[in-house]
């Protein structure tokens, strides 16, 4: 039987920065990791209390770990929520964490297609689609899995969708971010059975990280 079927309480993370910066929130609803997923290999982590598991997972399969029940909670970009839909999940809280923004950029100076369809390197498939079609503009979707950046310039496409934050990424390859899509910043999920059936735990978890993000925010 998997832990969240078996009543404890199992929270799905991804390493880097989501894990760092959530690491203290969760440490103020009592809850420390025994491992550190920088230097174990292993992917279900104990915790100071033998009721609550964190899964250690890539930043894109949260939302789905969540969404069918294999995990209780979970930390996730607000961008991969938006590419996932947000099926089966709450969105309580924002965390406020890991902010940046979710944008068109191009090559510096670039001044369009001569009246051929754009060419749109991205991740985010459904979010960048989304986005063109609320503008009327028809565009060719390429999907990559990282490194956007190079797609402009190697001719591969004309823009690219990417999170920002100082924008260090762009400038140091010749790029300029253009359009505004969305403000991001990671949310705490909640699988919506899991929030009935195990209602205690999972709000007490919730008022705590609540708590902890309204103090850090002061
Ligand atoms: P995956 O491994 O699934 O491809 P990823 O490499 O995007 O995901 P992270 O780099 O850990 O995973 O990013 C996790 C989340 O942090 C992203 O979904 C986004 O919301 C946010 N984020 C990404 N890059 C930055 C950045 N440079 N500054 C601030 N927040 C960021
Ligand atoms: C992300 C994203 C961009 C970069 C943007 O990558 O895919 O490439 O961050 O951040 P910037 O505007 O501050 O350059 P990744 O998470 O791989 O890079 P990071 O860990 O260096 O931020």
């Amino acid at each position: 039987m998997s832990d969240s079927a078996n009543n404890a309480l199992v929270i799905a993370l991804s390493k880097g920065r989501i894990f760092k910066e959530t690491l203290p929130l969760l440490a103020h609803a009592g809850i420390e990791p025994v491992d550190d997923p920088e230097s174990s290999r292993k992917l279900i982590l104990d915790t100071n209390r033998d009721d609550v598991k964190l899964l250690i997972l890539r930043a894109t399969d949260v939302p789905t770990f969540v969404q069918y029940g294999a995990a209780d909670l979970g930390v996730a970009g607000k961008d991969v929520l938006m590419e996932h839909g947000g099926e089966g999940l709450y969105e309580p809280v924002d965390l406020n964490i890991a902010r940046c923004r979710l944008m068109t950029a191009g090559r510096v100076g670039d001044s369009g297609t001569d009246g051929r369809r754009l060419r749109v390197a991205t991740k985010f498939v459904n979010c960048t689609r989304r986005f063109y079609a609320e503008r009327g503009e028809q565009v060719e979707i390429i999907k990559l899995y990282g490194s956007m950046e190079l797609a402009p310039l190697v001719a591969l496409a004309d823009r690219i969708v990417d999170v920002v934050d100082t924008g260090n990424t762009l400038r140091a390859n010749g790029l300029e971010p253009l359009e505004h899509i969305a403000d991001i910043s990671s949310r705490l999920i909640v699988n919506k059975a899991a929030m009935k059936m195990k209602h205690a735990r999972v709000k007490a978890v919730i008022d705590d990280i609540t708590e902890a993000v309204v103090q850090g925010g002061r």
